[in-house]
């Protein structure tokens, strides 16, 4: 999904890991089902339930009840249908009444075999089929199902009447109540909350749901599709009926009810027809929605325009919810959002959360098409919607705003989130559901087949599969047909897992002016996959000249052959080599210099690269490269050779020293008018301590916090006169606008107060203090806390109060507040933490509060990792008290374990007592237990 950002962005640790898709974001959603692929276990079960795959088992065995694996290999289709589902929603303040009617065929004529639904949570009330009650012995069910042991042979009706209790439910999954509302989550297994049913997405259906509720509680009734009737009801209550004329799968039902008010606009799409667009919210917040409306509007045009495809209802509607544990949900017609990721105003919200806001906002409207009129067959196939829709919503945003930092932003992203996870023992493939990694892969497919090409699989795509549930298997074959392109191994990446080493060695004749580039590759071991298989890595490669202009590229030898790399008849100055064996060399043809090579330009594959480039070569790219990418990735390779080294002296005992050329270096990128400043803000922040601590044989947090902070510092020092300038020439003087030119200017204001905050000084406190004081916005005032944050003391202890009792009316405001402090690498950190949790604005039941007090807290590598263990015995604790009411959270939270074994003995021995003891736990979800016992295993 689009991007999460945290809510401190200038330059601060690394943030916790998303809480949404992605968006931009890790694996936020994570499948319900505890997968294997082919023989070999290689996901996690997260929920406690178990997939329809493995029912046939079930039945045979009706007293199983414990969750099933589930084999990809083992995909059957089911064996009955549903045409169409007419719910019925009896709202209660202590119980709610759910009626379904279904009208049910089998797959094939004769059908003799039971059908099996699947239920959690839910109290049966009555079940008939064509009007007659059934009778005990008709049935059986267990704590997940409930099975029809004969249904009839032919088409049928089966009404079902349950009893749930959305006030009571906290897991946020299924109905239930935030903030006096009522709203649904159903993706991946939440329907089976709110009645019985073929849970699967390949279960598509048309629904019509009618809501019946008290009219003053909830005045507010809606569902997906199209409203086609409404009214009032004896006893103070009324009722709306919903039709959504489009088939889908139940993970995409959406319910809301409640005292809410909308901001409403029009979207009239290409071929005429007029869309009423509907924002939900409070009527308090009703003036924070004006940037998601003109989000929506944005990307309702630019679907139009890039891929040609409208919005095919009259309605839009998108709810927000305080209480919801993800970023947003893509039910159709009826978007339900985190209110974080909706409301913004330039005094409550940075640049950053608008940028997630339209991000995420796209990403959803996206979704219509890729994942809604084409769904998913099973949900191994997740990244068939999520990879793609992430894509989609990073060129969205690409467009919207800067191509290169939006790529930079997403590249750190994925070297944040996903390579840790790729290396331990959570590493798993791209399917079933890795989100920004399947975005990655998606990307390749337009890297080598170009747009025009790329856009003619799309097409092809939605021509063979609208309306249908498929598969990652059908969309890679719409990108090969539709060009006639050969992908050989291509589809590797969606089974092997790991991030592939692409090591790369260089060598010029000057005799035959040739210039070769030998490639290997390696994909590293990964649990249940010992052995990979080479990938087909597409490499966008450029050759720059002494001068730092790119050569021209006219043919290339490989396999034998020479090979021309002309674009209508004409050199190019990128190419794209397309690598798919163990090892393998391309060499240029005239080449009349020795080059310095921009290797992977645009980081055109999800690989880690190992090159033999000199430190001279890098700083010609960096000062050089056409490529802004490259350019930037020069500056991280330098920044990470040069901190591996200092963290090496550390260890030593050396005293620690800057290469003065790399603080040159980064003065010149200040100074130059000529570059974009949020490019310029992007190449001065140094690599995350998690990046560098990856690299390391063991891992060692005190080190690298301690040499980040000690680079910090002495660039503050040494460049405080420009960063000074920066600030002042930076300031705003006119209204706060979200586009490029404006956030571009303050994030890099943001980055030059960050460092010099790093400077214990007093003239440098007023400044932050004055800049806290004057600021029109919250991206300002926010920075200018961020930066006086840095140093303990009374002035930090006053600016925090002040900012809380400012805006301690505004939770969103104040989540911020908790994320700040939380992530602080203020020593023994943790005592303050726990204290945090007893503040009356903090709810344990709130995911964005545990993201930004618990998941803060953990981004604070240098507290998380405290050698006397006291980051891992309050993780250990929240987690075991989270895993009570949400276990979803719980097991978001609880991965920040898994990696426990890269660290000393001390720490690992700290770490594993407190999976233990998490294991230990009396009722633990199986969410948690299967992160945890696996990180143990591992
Ligand atoms: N499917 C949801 C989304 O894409 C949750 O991940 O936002
Ligand atoms: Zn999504």
């Amino acid at each position: 999904m689009a991007e999460r950002v945290h809510p401190i962005n200038v330059d601060a640790p690394p943030p916790p890991p998303p809480l949404s898709t992605a968006k931009n974001s890790g694996d936020a959603l994570q499948p319900p089902i505890t997968y294997k692929m082919g023989t070999k276990k290689v996901s996690q079960r997260l929920i406690c339930s178990v997939a329809t795959e493995s029912l046939a088992k079930q039945v045979d065995e009706p007293k199983m009840d414990t969750p099933k694996e589930i084999f990809l290999k083992d995909y059957k289709q089911p064996d009955y249908f549903f045409d169409t589902v007419d719910l019925k929603f009896s709202l209660g303040e202590e119980k709610t009444i759910v009626c379904s009617e279904i009208a049910v065929y089998p797959r094939v004529e004769d059908c003799s075999a039971p059908l099996v639904l699947d239920g959690v949570d839910l109290k049966l009330i009555s079940i008939k089929i064509n009007v007659k009650e059934l009778e005990e012995e008709d049935f059986s069910s267990d704590s997940r199902h409930l099975i029809v042991h004969s249904p009839p042979s032919g088409k049928f009706t089966l009404q079902i009447v349950t009893e749930i209790y959305p006030q009571k439910n906290t897991s946020l999954e299924g109905l239930y109540k935030t903030s006096g509302n009522l709203c649904t989550q159903c993706e991946a297994e939440g329907f089976r909350k709110i009645t019985f049913y073929q849970d699967r997405p390949d279960v598509m259906a048309k629904y019509t749901s009618r809501i019946e509720a008290d009219k003053s509680l909830y005045p507010v009734l809606l569902s997906n599709g199209n409203l086609i009737e409404q009214g009032d009801l004896e006893g103070g209550k009324h009722y709306t009926l919903w039709e959504d004329p489009f088939k889908k799968p139940c993970y995409l039902f959406a319910l809301v009810a409640g005292q809410l008010e909308s901001r409403d606009d029009t979207f009239i799409t290409r071929s005429g027809r007029k869309v009423s667009l509907r924002i939900w919210t409070p009527a308090q917040d009703l003036p924070k929605t004006d940037h998601a409306m003109y989000s929506l509007k944005a990307a309702m045009k630019w679907d139009e325009d890039v891929f040609g495809l409208q919005y095919d209802l009259d309605l839009y509607n998108i709810a927000s919810v305080p209480d919801f544990n993800l970023g947003a949900m893509e039910n159709k017609s009826l978007n339900i959002f985190n209110s974080k990721l909706v409301l913004a105003s330039p005094e409550t919200a940075t640049d950053a959360d608008y940028a997630a806001i339209l991000g995420v906002i796209g990403h959803e409207y996206f979704h219509n098409w890729t994942g809604n009129r084409v769904t998913c067959r099973d949900w191994f196939q997740l990244s068939l919607k999520e990879g793609l829709t992430v894509f989609r919503d990073q060129e969205f945003s690409s467009d919207m705003g800067s191509r290169t930092v939006k790529r930079i932003a997403d590249v750190s992203k994925l070297r944040t989130y996903q390579f840790p996870q790729d290396a331990g023992p959570m590493a798993h493939p791209v399917r079933p559901y890795s989100y920004i990694k399947g975005a990655e892969v998606v990307r390749m497919y337009k890297t080598l087949l170009g747009s025009e090409g790329f856009r003619k699989g799309m097409d092809l795509y939605f021509e063979r599969h609208d309306g249908q549930a498929v598969t990652c298997e059908d969309f890679f074959a719409a990108m090969r047909d539709a060009n006639g392109a050969n992908f050989s191994n291509f589809l590797l990446w969606y089974s092997q897992a790991g991030t592939p080493r692409l090591k790369v060695a260089s060598s010029y004749n000057a005799e035959a002016r040739t210039y070769s580039l030998k490639f290997s590759q390696e994909v590293p071991a990964t649990p249940g996959q010992p052995v990979k298989e080479p990938m087909f890595i597409p490499v966008a490669v450029g050759l720059l000249d002494s001068s730092g202009k790119d050569l021209p590229l006219s043919s290339v030898y490989h396999d034998g052959n020479l090979e021309s790399v002309t674009c209508n008849g004409h050199p190019v100055h990128t190419t794209v080599l397309r690598v798919t064996k163990k090892e393998e060399e391309f060499v240029f043809n005239d080449v009349p210099e020795r080059p310095v090579p921009s290797i992977l330009r645009g980081y055109s594959a999800p690989v880690r690269l190992e090159s033999d480039l000199t430190e001279a070569d890098l700083f010609v790219l960096l000062a050089n490269d056409s490529d802004e990418f490259n350019r930037w990735e020069s500056g991280q390779v330098l920044a990470r050779k040069l901190m591996l080294s200092l963290v090496s002296d550390f260890q030593q005992n050396k005293p620690l020293v800057l290469n003065p050329q790399f603080v040159h270096g980064l003065k010149t990128i200040l100074s130059d008018p000529s570059l974009d400043k949020e490019f310029i803000a992007k190449s001065l922040t140094l690599p995350g301590e998690g990046e560098i601590m990856d690299m390391m044989e063991v891992a060692d947090p005190d080190a690298v916090h301690a040499v980040r902070t000690f680079i910090r510092k002495q660039l503050a020092f040494e460049l405080k006169q420009e960063f000074l300038e920066t600030v002042k020439k930076n300031r705003s003087s006119e209204q706060y606008e979200f586009n490029h030119p404006n956030l571009a200017r303050r994030s890099l204001k943001n980055v030059a107060l960050a460092y010099l905050g790093s400077l214990e000084d007093a003239e440098i406190t007023e400044l932050a203090l004055h800049e806290y004081r004057t600021a029109k916005n919250l991206t300002e005032q926010f920075a200018a806390l961020v930066a006086l944050d840095q140093n303990p003391g009374k002035t930090r202890d006053d600016v925090l109060a002040d900012f809380y009792s400012k805006w301690q009316h505004d939770f969103l405001v104040v989540n911020k507040w908790f994320a700040l402090q939380a992530m602080s690498d203020v020593p023994r950190n943790v005592e303050h933490v726990r204290k945090l949790l007893n503040h009356p604005a903090f709810d344990m039941r709130n995911p964005n509060n545990v993201y930004s007090l618990i998941g803060g807290f953990c981004g604070s590598l240098v507290n998380f990792h405290a050698k006397d263990g006291s980051g891992y015995k309050f993780l250990g604790e929240m987690v075991v008290q989270l895993d009570k009411l949400n276990p979803q959270e719980a097991s978001r939270r609880v991965s920040a374990f898994s990696r426990w074994k890269r660290f000393d003995e001390t720490r690992q021995n700290l770490a594993k007592a407190q999976l233990e003891m998490i294991l230990s736990a009396n009722g633990l979800s199986e969410n948690v237990y299967e992160i945890a016992s696996k990180s143990l295993a591992a």
